[in-house]
């Protein structure tokens, strides 16, 4: 922990310059870039090529998918057709201005804001226009844009997961005229890729989306001036059909996970190579790479394989080694391979060699017995047989390098079963490459909750969190002191926008009320992640690549780098945390917010995870990993059940949150909005505290998401549960607009002795512990407090009172100074809709409120602001029409 650091930047000791993430920045965004095809030599571009650049986007780069986890708002972006003509390419004038006065005449259609249209409507392309711009050059270069988010899953449809007719109409042109065709997909992650053989595409790039830095990092691989060497952390099939979750995806109430274990190129390998269009762990270089495999070491726990990578080509360049594991079929059955461990090179020039060494622990390759079949129920095995570990670069292009031949099952852990589904299903069982079906094994008992000791009320003792931190109280004795209705306040969380912390961020936590202040527990904060820090104001934040793009670079060290970076931009902000990484796994590809989550695999996402989480430790500040568990679909989001048998939660889903826990350190994770095995995530013991805390050893504390749905004590979804979410050691609500008045069930459970001090006590205890080594603990302490506004105005009358009326209202004020503004506004949306209001003061953002639905009442939001001397013009604006404020006071 290195809480120092990120004071340092919070007072401005050291300053955080957007020029200090450009480096990583840009080097993870071209590193992200997979090709997948490069035919005529097309690419990399001759040095002052002519080219023609199609496509409306390409002077508006797609930064980062939709939703909470995409807007950052950055200070600038980079986009492909100015980043390549900086780079000394000169583009077709007469196509540029073409496409110029088409976004003129149809500009960005950003639909509500929130979410936006999978893709932009684009000419028509004419033969004539197109014969000619090949007349002037000999390779088109076609910008294709795809996004999704939060909210939006893709559609297997044109325009969504399909190329458009339009776009496909337009490409078939340009194919027809030109000699060389490159296309450069600036997507939120894999689409349908069935024109590439179709149309015959001589280079197709996928960009993701790369940030701000994103169209640089392009026109760098396109120029030559960085060699492609992402990888692909997804398999792309053949067609959306082959899929293996399509059958049971897009439901609105559940969805079975019958693939089981076999997610991604796990299935496709297994059963149906025939639907590969591009492997998993595929991607093209300029250059080429020899491997040679120099021994292999069976260290008992673990396998080791060390090689010499030798660039052969004429280019500089990074290779990717990978190492799949094939193991034996057992009892249980198993994929064809899985992936154990895989070393980037650093870069090489031609005919330069590295060595380099992968690593692969057993527990990595583990299976999980959620049947008894092997007799080792509910324990994490190696069954008996040949192991193979096999080198090479891709999933579907890799040798052995050594086998080693257990004789006995290897049991490696002993669990207690957790999270095993209610719902029976048939799924997926592997049976000499033939997908038979097995009955999944299902719950026998819920998981027990740990027998705690009571905390007794022991009345204020005038112990402060600072007495704990310095080692002069027990935690438990501080904790003793607190009331319960202070245990109540400090599971809930405030936001979003919480005047209580940095404006325009995620929600404010810990010290929520004036008497957990007066114990010394800071009043912590927290922001959207996980592309960079998202902050609902005027604040301008560097916007990093997304979490797929990151992984496709299978480059840890740069991941870690980036976020070490954005740490101390989240610090200089005075927030502690940010909100991710996700990793969930991509379990198909029309998940929207496929973008935030790293990988299909479990491992490439674990590893990925725990890099961009370490670098944000680093800084000392963290991330909150999310969501756990299962979020793979958004449609229905709040209520769709994830049904899944508990191997595949062990093996796949939770794999990566294990690998971040164990290998980051990371302090704290967010549980999902849905249900997992027929409970919602927010209040689900088996989730937190079966696999999360006894299984991985997590200690830190868990949020659940905004306004997320937790199980009533009838089995329906709800948001005011919070007795079976203290239960589950979910430790904080997210988010409540007042924890002193939030109406839910915590105090009354607690007079009912539905729940007790000590349940109240451990989340207590989590949250205080993290408190101690946060940001704002030592803030707090060094007299950089933050203030509640409402603490400022008790017992005052307000001095100006106006109704709103087209959201505008004025107030001369007969000095500069600073006041608190109550204002009363009213929300005709669905109550989990977050819309956003900008306060303008005089040209000036002075406030941002986030509302949801308010039922036709008002909600009152108060906030400290700057007046000036003369007319103070209020202006209140918002991308949405249904979110109005109808009065403001001045105190
Ligand atoms: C998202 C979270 C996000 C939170 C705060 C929710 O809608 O699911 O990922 O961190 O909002 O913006």
């Amino acid at each position: 922990m290195n809480v120092q650091n990120a004071f340092e930047y919070l007072t401005g000791k050291k300053v955080y310059t957007y020029e200090d993430s450009v480096p990583s920045a840009l080097q993870c965004a071209s590193e992200a870039v997979v090709m997948l095809e490069n035919k005529k030599g097309c690419l990399p571009l001759k040095e002052n090529a002519h080219i023609c650049l199609y496509g409306r986007m390409q002077k508006q780069y797609l930064i980062a998918g939709t939703g909470s986890g995409g807007r950052v708002n950055p200070p600038y972006t980079t986009n492909i057709a100015d980043s390549l003509k900086e780079a000394g390419i000169s583009l077709d004038t007469v196509t540029e201005e073409f496409y110029d006065n088409f976004v003129k005449e149809n500009p960005y259609d950003s639909d509500n804001g929130w979410t936006h249209p999978w893709s932009q409507k684009e000419p028509e392309l004419e033969q004539n226009f197109v014969a000619e711009a090949a007349g002037r050059c000999d390779t088109a270069v076609i910008v294709i844009t795809r996004t999704a988010g939060e909210d939006k899953d893709l559609v297997p449809r044109k325009g969504s997961y399909y190329l458009s007719e339009t776009e496909e109409n337009n490409i078939s042109i340009i194919r027809r005229n030109f000699a060389k065709v490159c296309i450069l997909l600036n997507v939120c992650g894999i689409i349908d890729m069935s024109w590439v053989e179709k149309y015959g595409i001589d280079s197709v790039l996928y960009l993701w989306n790369g940030g701000m830095t994103g169209g640089k990092a392009a026109a760098q691989v396109l120029t030559g001036k960085a060699t492609p060497c992402g990888k692909l952390p997804d398999t792309i099939p053949v067609s959306r059909d082959v899929c293996p979750a399509a059958k049971n995806y897009g439901s609105n109430e559940y969805n079975c996970y019958a693939e089981d274990i076999y997610v991604g190129y796990r299935y496709y390998n297994t059963f149906a190579k025939q639907d590969i269009a591009y492997p998993f762990g595929y991607g093209l270089s300029y250059t080429d790479f020899d491997i040679t495999v120099n021994g292999c070491e069976d260290n008992g726990d673990s396998v080791t394989i060390r090689f010499t990578v030798k660039n052969t080509g004429s280019f500089s360049g990074k290779q990717v080694v990978q190492c799949y594991c094939r193991q034996p079929q057992g009892v249980l059955g198993k994929p064809e391979s899985v992936l154990g461990g895989f070393y980037k090179t650093p870069l090489l020039s031609p005919e330069e060699s590295c060595e380099g060494c992968i690593t692969v622990p057993n527990r990595v390759i583990a299976s999980y017995d959620d049947s008894g079949k092997t007799g080792n129920r509910y324990c994490y095995l190696l069954e008996k047989g040949d192991y193979t570990y096999c080198i090479g670069t891709s999933s579907a292009d890799n040798t052995p390098a050594f086998t080693k031949t257990l004789k006995e099952d290897i049991v490696l852990k002993q669990c207690q079963s957790a999270l095993a589904p209610v719902r029976g299903f048939e799924r997926i069982f592997n049976k000499n490459g033939v997908p038979e079906k097995e009955s999944v094994p299902t719950r026998e008992r819920e998981y027990p909750l740990p027998v705690l000791e009571d905390i007794p009320y022991s009345g204020d003792k005038g112990i402060t969190l600072y007495d704990v931190a310095d080692g002069k109280r027990e935690m438990k004795e501080f904790l003793a002191q607190l009331t319960d209705k202070e245990l109540c306040c400090i599971v809930r969380g405030e936001g979003m926008n919480s005047p209580k912390v940095t404006p325009g961020t995620g929600a404010a936590f810990g010290g929520v009320t004036k008497s957990l202040c007066e114990k010394k527990i800071p009043t912590m904060c927290c922001t959207d992640g996980p592309s960079g820090v998202r902050m609902v104001s005027d604040a301008k934040c560097f916007s990093y690549p997304s979490a797929t793009a990151i992984a496709a670079t299978w480059n840890e060290e740069i991941a870690e780098d980036m976020y070490l970076n954005c740490g101390n931009e989240l610090a200089s902000y005075g927030v502690d945390m940010l909100l991710g990484p996700g990793t969930n796994i991509h379990r198909d590809p029309m998940c929207g917010r496929n973008f935030e989550y790293f990988s299909e695999d479990p491992l490439l996402a674990g590893k990925m995870c725990a890099a961009v989480s370490r670098g944000l430790e680093k800084a000392g500040v963290s991330g909150v990993v999310k969501h756990f568990l299962a979020n793979n679909q958004e449609q229905a989001r709040h209520d769709v059940d994830s049904v899944i048998s508990e191997r595949a939660v062990r093996e796949i889903y939770a794999f990566p949150f294990y690998i971040t826990v164990t290998e980051s350190g990371i302090r704290s994770v967010m549980t999902s909005y849905n249900p997992v095995n027929g409970k919602w995530a927010a209040g689900n013991p088996d989730l937190t505290i079966g696999i999360l805390r006894d299984d991985y050893g997590f200690d830190g504390f868990v949020m659940s998401d905004w306004w997320a749905k937790i199980s009533d004590d009838d089995g329906k979804g709800g948001v005011t549960n919070l007795k079976a979410m203290v239960k589950a050691q979910n430790d904080v609500y997210m988010v409540t607009p007042d924890a002193e008045t939030r109406d839910d069930n915590l105090e009354k459970s607690l007079e009912d002795g539905l729940l007790t001090r000590a349940q109240l006590g451990v989340c207590a205890e989590h949250i205080c512990r993290y408190a101690i080594d946060s940001l704002s603990f030592k803030a707090m302490r060094e007299g950089y407090g933050a203030v509640d506004p409402k603490s400022l105005i008790e017992g005052k009358a307000p001095v100006f009172t106006s109704d709103v009326t087209d959201g505008k209202a004025v107030f001369n004020s007969e000095s500069a100074r600073r006041a608190v503004l109550a204002v009363e506004i009213i929300s005709d949306t669905p109550a989990l809709t977050q819309s956003d209001i900008q306060l303008i003061i005089s040209t000036k953002n002075a406030a941002t409120y986030t509302v949801g639905g308010t039922d036709g009442k008002t909600t009152t939001e108060y906030r400290i602001i700057s007046l000036i001397s003369g007319n103070n013009e209020m202006s209140f604006v918002s991308e949405s029409d249904k979110v109005k404020v109808v009065k403001v006071q001045i105190y």
